[in-house]
């Protein structure tokens, strides 16, 4: 089929024929080895695979669970059962990369996820963050003490029931502390075996090269969709350094006002090709990059689903071209 003919409808009954073939036994211990099995054969993995930190491989297309919390990203979600489902269907259907955060919720998510899918599948890579505390719903507080960063990574091991954290990343810098600060407390933590893999998140390239030289960073977590390129020069440095690039808010949600022509055109993309536009988003990002390693969130099955059948649609070079 050709990647142009490919609708909405026709990625929802591909996922549902690939999910058919997938164990579905739950992620303890014994559903673990069926599960990693089927993630090489399920929906996410036809987004392709990346390689973290030279030693972590994963489906290039994962899970954001900040949106798996309460309103404001605080406290409970309204259907906690139904945030449990959407990590498992998440791991169910190939995912298996999952970001989260301390402060989402604060710590509700990394809860629910030790909740919901401990003990975890062979191949499932949790990357959390640390570096920012929350006063309040919608209230971000940014914290890069080494004191603090210690106590927080501390906290997400226990909370997430894990001896070493795969990729831990440095929320955001902190204008009161030198982020060779921040970071030269996570290259102890690293060096004590708590820490896998070094990735930060709302950096510049200025601040990555500086970051570079205090401990080998793998990955950076920047806003960047359609309609937000202002972290290509980072998406640049990770392209050309080995570096995943995860962007945030994947979906263009909330907008801003540049490129609204390429917005537009992605919009009128999804309409000929009969997706949503959060599908168009995902697959304009992977095609962006091979570096990109996108994280859409939801709290609904329905949108996950929706998201991760994206993986299986392809933007071709000269489309991407004219969407600009
Ligand atoms: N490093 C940082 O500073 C930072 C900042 C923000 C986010 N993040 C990370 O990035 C992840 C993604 O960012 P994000 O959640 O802000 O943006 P996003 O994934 O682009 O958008 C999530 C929003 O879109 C909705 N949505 C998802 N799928 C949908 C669909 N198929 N149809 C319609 N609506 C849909 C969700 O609502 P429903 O729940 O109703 O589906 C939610 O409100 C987060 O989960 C988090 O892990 C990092």
């Amino acid at each position: 089929m050709q990647a142009n003919e490919i609708t909405r409808r026709d990625v929802l009954v591909q996922a549902g024929a690939l999910l058919s073939g997938i164990a579905l036994g739950g992620v303890g211990t014994a559903g673990a080895a069926a599960t990693s099995k089927g993630a090489a054969s399920a929906p996410a993995a036809a987004a392709g695979r990346i390689t973290i930190g030279k030693d972590l491989t994963v489906n290039r297309l994962g899970f954001g669970a900040m949106r798996i919390t309460g309103a404001g990203i605080w406290g409970d979600p309204p259907d906690i059962d139904e945030a449990k489902r959407v990590l498992r269907r998440a791991v169910e259907i190939g995912v298996n990369f999952i970001d989260t955060a301390d402060s989402y919720g604060p710590e509700v998510s990394e809860r629910l996820i030790a909740e919901a899918l401990y003990p975890y599948p062979k191949g499932l890579v949790i990357a959390t963050k640390g570096g920012i505390v929350r006063p309040g719903p919608d209230k971000w507080v940014r914290d890069g003490r080494p004191e603090h960063l210690r106590e927080a990574c501390e906290a997400s091991l226990r909370r997430l029931r894990v001896e070493r954290i795969d990729l831990y990343q440095l929320h955001a810098i902190d204008s009161a502390v030198p982020l060779e600060d921040s970071l030269g407390e996570i290259a102890k933590l690293q060096k004590e075996g708590k820490i896998r893999h070094v990735g930060v998140s709302n950096f510049d390239v200025d601040e990555l090269a500086r970051g570079r030289k205090v401990v080998e960073i793998v990955s950076v977590q920047n806003r960047y969709n359609v309609s937000d390129r202002s972290s290509d020069p980072v998406l640049a440095a990770c392209e050309r350094d080995g570096l995943a690039f995860i962007p945030w808010s994947p979906l263009s949600q909330s907008p801003r006002d540049s490129h609204a022509g390429s917005r537009a055109a992605l919009e009128q993309w999804a309409a000929g090709h009969k997706v949503s536009f959060p599908q168009a988003a995902i697959a304009w990002l992977l095609a962006r990059s091979p570096a990109m390693l996108p994280i859409p969130g939801t709290s609904k099955v329905e949108h996950l689903e929706e998201n991760v059948a994206a993986a299986a649609l392809k933007i071709t070079p000269e489309e991407m071209r004219a969407i600009g």
